[in-house]
């Protein structure tokens, strides 16, 4: 039972009396009430009445009976109170659906989502965890929705540091670079320092894109040796990211002379400084010059922009995506709105498919700066998952549960604000067990289990007896409000800001409302109450990518 569509329903027709014509009551949730309508107030002017006036006619006809009491407040409110049988029968409803209240899309699309997209010949550092952690959250969330997504991990597993990498690597297996980053730096060193060393990478590089069949043999070991550590890296963090996801910049090579083939033919390129270009409307730089889009590089290389060109048209044409989501920092927005007018200049883009850069801010230390280690280097993705892991220890009981929560803290701080902002990766605050935290959330759910656990009778229908019982029972009715529309906006936070109010609405239930004590009927009631709240608590943090370890 949606809410605000019911209580909207029942003042539409008392609007449109009173107005002489259609208007949107406007329901929203209200601290002041449980729900307000605000729609009196613009049809002061129109009507030449005051919003009070306006407001308490709608009143006198309205037909709420059974379902709401309401009053005139303020410069010309409703307020909504709902009855306690409305909310019993909306919390009975949700009992028995699997799907707590929320509907599948009314328009299902294909969705490719671009997300963690690492460049492989480095390890996976804190850089990484945004795109990770927010992708693979939009993708549990839309594939929920109904939506048929396809994840798309564009690797950078290609490119001229694969020459330096395979000549420095030599004979040697891949598989025995234990640490990629120092065997990155090694190779990167040796490339500045040693002439001969520079030109046969170089001509590694010539071997590797011609094709050369020993040089692709290395190559691909390399890459299958980054892949392994990304899978295991996947799995400890719980990210649905498989074998099957891996869609690198390699993949697109042999698409790119087309590509650019297709553009030239489209008469959208042009030549600069022996690149070439594509400048889409629009884009200048400092100067006010026109800011081109490197296509082909003076060297005959194709880089970033074309590879990004050709997946775009790939997802399109081939996979037949109607939307695609790029999840990446927000440095990189100019390079995506670039592409995305290029595409649509190519015709890649037609009408009804889109393409949205979900962009994100940083993390940063405590001292306001850039997160990096003392010396300053960038943090390694595995040393900050080991030290949530550990730090988590403390709080839990077994090994099993302290990954869990060392992990999700991790994820929820990263969640939890708007993805837009910058936050401050600060350990004490996501790992409270109080305000809005992972472990906060996980320990409500463990103990609405707790008490399911404990009981000899099992849940009953619910009823309301008791002002927490209420106020728990309107939170559970606002999940599917909240989950609604998030596949457009791609904004975790809001479910995350959800499940902790819900968290918050137990809490003081489980204060005021004893449930194992509680007098037959009451307590299947209240029961009812804990199950739902713990079925909606992990739902939830499930299409965050969340854990709930249990026991806690
Ligand atoms: N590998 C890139 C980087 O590390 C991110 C790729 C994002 N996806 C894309 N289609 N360009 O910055």
């Amino acid at each position: 039972m949606n809410l605000e569509a019911l209580l909207s329903a029942r003042l539409a027709p008392a609007f449109a009396q009173v107005a002489q014509e259609t208007v949107d009551p406007a329901v929203r949730r209200s601290r002041q009430a449980d729900f307000q309508s605000g729609a009196a107030l613009p049809l002061a002017g129109p009507l030449g009445r005051s919003p009070r006036d306006i407001a308490a006619s709608v009143l006198a006809v309205a037909d709420l009976a059974g379902i709401a009491t309401a009053e005139v407040s303020g410069p010309g409110f409703l307020n909504l109170r709902l009855t306690d049988e409305v909310l019993a029968a909306g919390a009975n409803e949700l009992t028995a659906d699997p799907r707590l209240g929320v509907p599948r899309t009314p328009h299902p699309e294909r969705v490719v989502i671009d997300y963690s997209s690492p460049n492989i010949a480095k390890e996976l550092t804190v850089g990484h965890l945004r795109s990770t952690v927010i992708g693979d959250a939009a993708a549990r969330l839309l594939a929920w929705l109904g939506h048929d997504v396809v994840r798309a991990n564009h690797l950078g597993d290609w490119g001229t540091a694969f020459g330096m990498l395979i000549e420095h690597l030599g004979p040697a297996d891949a598989a025995s670079i234990t640490d990629l980053t120092a065997f990155y730096q090694a190779a990167r060193a040796r490339f500045d320092d040693d002439e001969e060393f520079r030109s046969r990478s170089r001509l590694r590089v010539v071997a590797l894109q011609s094709g050369d069949e020993q040089t692709l043999r290395q190559w691909r070991h390399f890459v299958a040796a980054s892949q392994r550590h990304l899978l295991a890296t996947y799995d400890r963090l719980g990210v649905t990211l498989g074998p099957g996801d891996f869609l690198g910049e390699s993949f697109y090579n042999d698409k790119l002379a087309a590509v650019v083939a297709e553009l030239i033919d489209k008469g959208l390129l042009r030549e600069s400084e022996g690149a070439l270009c594509a400048f889409p409307p629009g884009f200048t730089g400092r100067g006010g010059d026109p800011l081109p889009l490197i296509v082909r590089k003076s060297d005959g290389g194709f880089g970033y922009a074309a590879t990004d060109l050709a997946a775009l048209r790939y997802r399109t044409g081939e996979l037949g995506a109607t939307r695609l989501l790029y999840v990446v920092g927000a440095p990189q927005r100019t390079h995506f709105a670039m592409v995305y007018a290029v595409a649509a200049a190519a015709g890649w883009l037609p009408d009804g498919v889109r393409a949205e850069h979900v962009a994100f801010g940083s993390i940063l230390g405590t001292d306001g700066r850039m997160f990096r280690t003392r010396s300053g280097g960038s943090v390694k993705l595995a040393a900050v998952l080991d030290e949530a892991v550990a730090r988590a220890a403390a709080l839990a009981p077994s090994a099993e549960v302290a990954r869990a929560v060392g992990i999700g803290a991790v994820k929820y701080a990263d969640l939890a604000g708007d993805r837009t902002s910058d936050y401050v990766f600060d350990w004490d605050r996501m790992l409270a067990l109080t305000g809005n935290t992972g472990p906060y959330l996980q320990y409500a759910y463990a103990r609405t289990q707790a008490i399911l656990e404990k009981s000899a009778t099992a849940p009953g229908p619910v009823r309301i007896t008791a002002p927490a019982e209420r106020a728990l029972a309107l939170e559970l009715l606002g999940f599917a409000g909240v989950l609604t529309g998030l596949d457009e906006s791609l904004e975790p936070h809001r479910l995350a800001g959800y499940l902790h109010g819900l968290g918050q609405a137990f809490s003081v239930f489980f204060q005021y409302c004893p449930v194992l004590r509680a007098p037959a009927g009451v307590r299947e009631s209240r029961l009812g109450l804990c199950d739902l709240t713990g079925r909606t608590l992990r739902q939830g943090l499930e299409l965050l990518g969340i854990d709930t370890p249990q026991p806690l």
